[in-house]
């Protein structure tokens, strides 16, 4: 076989058999590659144990940040808050070769190739709001209201923006200009569906507030995209929009892939290997 291009996220490995199952997991082929899309754990000593890990195995691994690599937490000595924490957590990947959205977008040339990698930081607005509500104020009262709150909203620190959507708010730009720059298909890869349809069977639909923006709902299309690969909703399936393929790939908490038929989820494939 030709090299492949997987994908998974929300590898959680906080919890001893997220961390167990990071331990066993090998390549195909040694030529493959992994997309790693956010929510590999809470502190940067975890997230460098398992992006290490990988990154000694598959050819090349590429990270996109979740929302719980960003929180900053009693129980961790790493104390950076916000874009500091997130500039930490880049400068350990790249001590690994692991490559981050702070870096120039690896080009697959195996099969389906030339395509873009793009692993992208976005965050979220608060623009997926409940119907009914029309502000990011109104939504949030909603929101505390039927008790289903985000815990970014107590660990997630925007510093030095003022808020968490002036943070997307400028990453959006900043990835827009670069994404315009890109003159080949892509694979664009974020913690957050980049369209809210996905979110729609949550089971708490209040919770998509803190899923993603109104502001990437044509990227799939704008920036040529041959597949999405995101997390974040815990919900691994596929999913097509605009006749793209996107792939929530999560392994998501030990009590949610334990009642899975199918068990925890293996890195999905997003573009396969060739017969040679
Ligand atoms: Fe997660
Ligand atoms: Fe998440």
């Amino acid at each position: 076989m030709t090299p492949a291009l997987y994908g998974i996220s929300d590898l959680h490995i906080g919890y001893p058999e997220n961390r167990e199952i990071v331990a066993g997991m090998h390549p195909e082929t040694g030529d493959d590659w992994l997309i790693v899309a956010g929510d590999v754990a809470e502190t940067p000593a975890d997230v460098e144990w398992a992006l290490g890990t990988l990154a000694d195995r598959y050819a090349k691994v590429i990270w996109a940040p979740g929302n719980h690599e960003l929180w900053t937490t009693a129980h961790d000595s790493v104390t950076l808050r916000g874009q500091h924490r997130y500039d930490h957590l880049v400068r350990i990947c790249r001590n690994l070769g692991v490559a981050t959205p702070e870096d120039p977008y690896p080009i697959w040339t195996g099969p389906d190739g030339p395509v873009a990698v793009a692993p992208l930081f976005v965050l979220y607005d608060y623009s997926f709001r409940p119907a009914g509500t029309a502000t990011k104020e109104e939504a949030l009262e909603y929101a505390y209201g039927t008790g289903v709150v985000c815990s970014d909203e107590f660990v997630l620190h925007p510093d030095p923006y003022p808020t968490r959507e002036a943070w997307c708010h400028a990453r959006v730009e900043a990835t827009e200009r670069r994404l315009t720059a890109t003159g080949l298909p892509t694979v664009l890869v974020n913690h957050f569906p980049l369209v809210r349809e996905p979110t729609r069977v949550l089971r708490h639909p209040e919770f998509a507030l803190w899923c993603g923006t109104e502001r990437t709902a044509d990227w799939h299309i704008r920036f040529r995209a041959a597949a999405v690969v995101y997390g974040h909703l815990h919900i691994p399936r596929t999913t097509w929009h605009d006749g793209v393929r996107f792939e929530e790939v999560s392994l998501g908490y030990p009590r949610e892939w334990r009642i899975r038929e199918a068990g925890p989820s293996r890195p999905r494939l997003v573009i396969p290997g060739a017969a040679s």
